[in-house]
């Protein structure tokens, strides 16, 4: 995610096609956007991401504490096919967007090891008649976890095929029984700057005012497409991807997908989420995928796709209308302006 930092004609997303440009960027959200902290060029963070996408595949494993993550049982998807290929397990868990550990996109691996994610604490409340608060147990073992390969893409234009575990948070809600009032679902990550560094430090965590907040229509949330996500590739989450419970939307750009969350709340009025707040001409609440509407600084028609290999020989590929999930959820949006609800 970028912050706004250089006028629309400086620096545009189809202009990152090899590792000097790719490197350039970085230093300049790094250099302007925050802070005038002068800041190294190459962190060793950044060094172990280039070492895991270079040709031998030899990067570095051992840059941050490894987590240990369990096994978890589930019902495999039958879709499981359909999507090829999937992306390498170590890319998942080593390029990643969690800006309470560093904006850069090794630091969550580097920075995230050592992050409790048990005990843990999710408490759905608001305007439901039946609040719950459920515990690390509860989300691995109350529901039938299943596992869904699903495409995510980036609003920054690139994307991953990811095999989630994880159950419909249509079944969450559904227990908490939501009040006719409610029309909004508010979501809310974990604040807890003594674990991360990100939210104790406006240079590190992008200058975000944490904690971290999404938002969707009652209505998408309980799309059956919807998915509270406790694990990935067979087992449960690393802190880098947001453990021990996440959001997956796979028809909206990442940052919807809110990670390691404290709170869910039903409310009669539309979240603000964090990126809105901070650049609303940017991201909007809605951030469905869209080739056709641009952010005011790149194009959204293709995208990187994070696969086997070098990031930085990959060729892109097209976008799809809400990120090929169309026939399951364009009858949500029957009627909205796509352009002016992006
Ligand atoms: N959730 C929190 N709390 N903080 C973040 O910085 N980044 C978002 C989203 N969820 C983010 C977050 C963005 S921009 C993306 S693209 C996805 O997480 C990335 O998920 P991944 O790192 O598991 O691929």
């Amino acid at each position: 995610m970028l912050i706004k930092i250089r006028k629309k004609s400086d620096l545009k997303e189809s202009q990152i096609t090899d590792h000097s440009v790719y490197l350039n960027r970085r230093s300049i959200i790094k250099t302007l956007a925050f802070t005038a902290v002068t800041i190294p060029f190459v962190k060793p963070a950044q060094a172990g991401l280039f070492n895991l996408f270079s040709e031998n595949e030899n990067g570095s494993d051992n840059s941050g504490v490894i987590f240990a993550r369990s096994k978890l049982e589930y019902l495999k998807n039958s879709n499981h096919q359909s999507l090829s290929p999937i992306t390498p397990e170590k890319k998942i868990l080593q390029y990643n967007n969690f800006y309470e550990f560093g904006t850069g996109k090794a630091d969550p691996f580097e920075y995230a090891g050592q992050f409790k994610v048990d005990p843990w604490s999710l408490t759905i409340d608001g305007l439901v008649d039946k609040a719950i608060t459920l515990n690390y147990d509860d989300l691995l073992k109350r529901f039938v976890i299943e596992e869904r390969l699903y495409r995510m893409r980036c609003v920054e234009a690139w994307s991953m095929n990811i095999p989630w575990l994880g159950f419909s948070l249509a079944s969450l809600i559904k227990l908490a029984s939501p009040k006719s009032a409610a029309k909004f679902v508010r979501f809310e990550t974990l604040y807890d700057p003594k674990q991360m560094r990100g939210q104790g430090s406006s240079r590190i965590g992008g200058g975000i005012d944490y904690p971290y907040i999404e938002g969707l229509r009652l209505d998408e949330a309980i799309n059956p497409l919807t998915l509270l996500s406790v694990g990935l590739y067979g087992k449960t989450l690393a802190p880098q991807n947001g453990a021990p419970v996440r959001l997956v939307v796979p028809w909206k750009y990442g940052f919807k997908s809110i990670k390691s969350i404290v709170r869910i709340t039903l409310t009669d009025k539309a979240p603000v989420n964090t990126w809105q707040k901070i650049a609303p001409s940017e991201y909007g609440f809605f951030a469905n995928v869209n080739p056709d509407v641009d952010h005011p600084r790149w194009s959204q028609e293709s995208e990187r796709f994070i696969g086997e290999g070098n990031l930085f020989a990959q060729t892109r590929k097209q976008t799809l209308p809400f990120n090929g999930y169309q026939e399951e959820v364009a009858d949500l949006y029957k009627g909205l302006d796509l352009k002016r609800y992006f």
